[in-house]
């Protein structure tokens, strides 16, 4: 593996060295917090054209947890507002020291641009481009479903495993991954939305498609995934359905989450819009991961940087 670009430049058996490697971090990590050396004297940078909470500090929490030194850009506040291209602003950051680059951007393809273009000699890490993926997200998805439901899941994969992901899969480039990490790893997945976030194609994707939350709840899926409304990425006329005709039918509610069973997790990439795709009584239900998503992100981002930077060094606390 030279980069982290999305799940179909994977093997199988990087992905599972990804998601195995996590585990025996996160063992590390089970009671304090601790920081492994494995990294130290080593620099990354986290480029980021797009806004972000969880996957910028997850991976600059994963970076000094390795022992790096971080550098932080944000298009915002940067020179890219006096038109400074994505090539200059890579080999700035390279010629500071950087040694791999966590990039996240509006469009679709520019992490796999700046690992092909040979502008910069240096790990890329896509930390989600436009609509096309999200790989680090979907590995941590899959990481908490494996810790939830296989016991003992070193090696194990998510074979029978029942998944719903639910809402604006139009504009998701979540979903994208997800789908396609899940059915690599043998569980079922079901997309749910309204015809009008659905994308072209859709046929295509490895799932079934459905039209009927309340359906497919009734077949008590192990995981219910809420996906956000992406208000930024539609265009100014809104969304059809309207919010509160979405509320009604695609929400997850504590009715829902109820016929939904016991055995359900309720999972969300964040950031949520609670009171539309959620209500907090199911955001913060017993059901509900979406704060141990967060927890494992560490994990699943140490685990990448380490086997990209590492070269076989002993992971020791
Ligand atoms: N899940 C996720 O990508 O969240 P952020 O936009 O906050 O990074």
């Amino acid at each position: 593996m030279k980069h982290l670009l999305d799940i179909k430049s994977l093997s199988n058996e990087e992905i599972m060295t990804l998601l195995d490697t996590a585990e025996a971090i996160a063992a590390t990590q089970a009671r304090t917090i601790k920081t492994l050396p494995v990294l130290r004297g080593h620099t990354l940078a986290t480029v980021f054209f797009e806004d972000s909470t969880r996957t910028r500090l997850s991976f600059e929490t994963a970076a000094e947890r390795l022992s790096m030194d971080v550098i932080s850009f944000s298009a915002k506040g940067s020179s890219v507002s006096k038109g400074e291209s994505l090539k200059d602003t890579a080999q700035t950051l390279v010629s500071m020291g950087s040694e791999a680059l966590i990039v996240r951007h509006n469009a679709s393809g520019a992490p796999r641009r700046l690992a092909t273009a040979g502008w910069v000699d240096v790990p890329i890490l896509n930390a989600g481009d436009g609509t096309h993926a999200h790989p680090s997200q979907a590995l941590l998805d899959a990481f908490t479903i494996r810790r939830h439901f296989i016991d003992d899941p070193l090696g194990k994969d998510l074979q029978g495993i029942n998944v719903a992901i639910v809402g604006d899969i139009l504009h998701s480039r979540v979903a994208r991954s997800d789908v396609s990490l899940l059915n690599r790893l043998g569980a079922n997945v079901t997309l749910v939305a309204p015809p009008t976030l659905l994308p072209m194609g859709i046929e295509t994707w490895p799932c079934a498609v459905s039209f009927d939350f309340d359906e497919v709840l009734a077949t008590q899926p192990d995981v219910v995934m809420m996906l956000r409304i992406q208000h930024e990425r539609m265009n100014s006329g809104g969304f059809f359905p309207s919010a509160k005709e979405y509320q009604r039918a695609y929400g997850l509610d504590a009715k829902r989450l109820k016929s939904a069973g016991e055995q359900a997790l309720v999972m969300h990439p964040g950031p949520m819009n609670r009171g539309l795709e959620i209500t907090a009584e199911a955001a913060d239900s017993p059901q509900a991961v979406v704060t141990e998503q967060v927890t494992n992100g560490v994990s699943i981002r140490m685990a990448a940087l380490y086997l990209l930077l590492a070269h076989g060094e002993e992971i020791s606390a």
